[in-house]
């Protein structure tokens, strides 16, 4: 499996990388420091273009409190050939709506890997059920920040 940087001809195009936060995570820095750490999502966005930039992506990154923006923008994904770093946030835990747009990604042929900062399941029991993680490509928790880096290396 080829690692950094990745060798492409010249010409190409390099591949675009969706990478989308769910609610609450534009307050990660000051939310819940002692689970979430004390990383702002903009340091979370600029580790992301830093790998993506390694690795050979381009990355996308957006984080929105509504479900329906999210899966508006699962479905872009889709339409435009791009790959998706997800964190649900709490929608992880609840929204058909959400897992079904990922299973649009995934179903298309683009790979989506679930992240999370903390490991939900050494968490509460609510926090214990993924419904995204049974249509995932694969997923990624409780490494903070690095988390989201891992994902980006598990796409290449
Ligand atoms: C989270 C874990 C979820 O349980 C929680 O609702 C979040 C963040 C994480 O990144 O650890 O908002 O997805």
């Amino acid at each position: 499996m080829p690692t950094r940087p990745l060798t492409r001809l010249p010409g190409m195009t390099a591949p675009t990388v969706f990478v989308l936060s769910g609610p609450n995570l534009n307050r990660l820095g000051t939310r819940e420091p002692e689970v979430y750490g004390s990383d702002t999502l903009d340091d979370v966005h600029a580790a992301v273009q830093r790998e993506a930039r390694d690795l050979g992506l381009v990355a996308d990154c957006r984080q929105t409190n509504h479900e329906g923006e999210l899966i508006d923008w699962l479905h872009e994904a889709v339409d435009v050939g791009a790959d998706v770093v997800l964190n649900p946030g709490a929608f992880t835990h609840y929204s058909y709506a959400v897992r079904d747009a990922c299973a649009i990604v995934t179903t298309s042929g683009r790979s989506l890997v679930e992240v999370h900062l903390s490991n939900p399941a050494a968490r509460e029991e609510f926090r214990h059920t993924s419904v995204v993680a049974g249509v995932a490509t694969g997923t990624v928790a409780g490494f903070g920040l690095q988390s989201y880096l891992l994902a980006l290396r598990a796409l290449v």
